[in-house]
């Protein structure tokens, strides 16, 4: 179970959830990819749309289970890509009034009950510490944490990571960390800075792997595309390929 999560916005997180997800199963992986942004950029960003689209809300709020709503999108030899998008409702989740505490295990508990077997489950998460975001990291065991090449990345990465310590303390155990620098431009002094402060204060959560900027990663979604269906010829695919081995060679327990 691996949640891609930030509370700052636009740093990566849906652009490293769809592409891991797709170097995973291309690996030969079975992959289940679950969107859990209201944004719903994932679904969208994997080719799976439609107004109707029930999704992850319904998971969430009705206890509906997930085998029921999956989507299949692509298989590859021995791999696959399955995905639950999010749902028009899932913005109902942050306000959920009640439930209790066990409001944020909702997803762990649904997880448990998936019938079909994955190697891995990415979990796309929305830009914000609220119920969504506390359900991906009650259910998660690893976390990618992608941070832009930029000043402010470093102030609320702290700040994350210290929500992270509350949540660690409060589940009684502690999570795979792994910090993916995104948007890397090598050139420019500013990111070189980012990358050594980062790897001073957090040597052993820091991958070797940066993802470049590349505009091909950008553009991929409007096509409903991975990298390595829009343009497998390019930095984008090989980072994300590489973040992919590095992640199950050598990190993920
Ligand atoms: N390596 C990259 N090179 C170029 N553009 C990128 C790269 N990574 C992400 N982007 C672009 O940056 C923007 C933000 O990326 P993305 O949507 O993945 O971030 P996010 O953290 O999921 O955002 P949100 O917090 O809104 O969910 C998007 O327009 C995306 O296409
Ligand atoms: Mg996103």
């Amino acid at each position: 179970m691996i949640a891609v999560i930030n509370q700052k916005g636009g740093v990566g997180k849906t652009t490293t959830a769809i592409n891991l997800a797709h170097a995973l199963a291309l690996s030969g992986r079975q992959v289940l990819a679950l969107d859990l942004d209201p944004q719903g950029h994932l679904g969208t960003g994997l080719g799976v749309t439609g107004k109707s689209t029930r999704g992850m809300d319904d998971v969430l709020l009705n206890g509906d289970s997930i085998d029921e709503l999956v989507v299949s999108t692509r298989s590859t030899g021995n791999g696959r890509l399955d995905v639950v998008p999010a749902g028009s409702g899932l913005a109902n989740m942050e306000h959920l009034a009640e439930g209790g505490a066990q409001r944020g295990m909702r997803l762990k508990t649904a997880l448990k009950n998936v019938k079909c077997e994955y190697d891995s489950v990415i979990i796309d998460c929305p830009p914000s510490a609220g119920l969504l975001a506390m359900n991906a990291l009650f259910a998660a065991g690893e976390l990618i944490i992608p941070v832009s090449s930029d000043f402010l990345a470093l102030q609320s990465l702290s700040s994350f990571m210290t929500t992270l310590q509350f949540v660690e303390k409060t589940s009684g155990r502690s999570m795979g960390k792994h910090i993916v620098m995104t948007r890397y431009q090598k050139q420019r002094r500013l990111a070189r800075e980012v990358r050594d402060s980062l790897q001073q204060h957090f040597p052993d959560q820091l991958t070797k792997t940066s993802i470049r900027e590349n505009v091909a990663l950008a553009e991929s979604p409007s096509y409903g595309e991975s990298i390595f269906e829009y343009q497998v010829a390019s930095h984008g695919a090989d980072d994300y390929r590489q973040l992919a081995t590095e992640l199950t060679t050598e990190r993920w327990h």
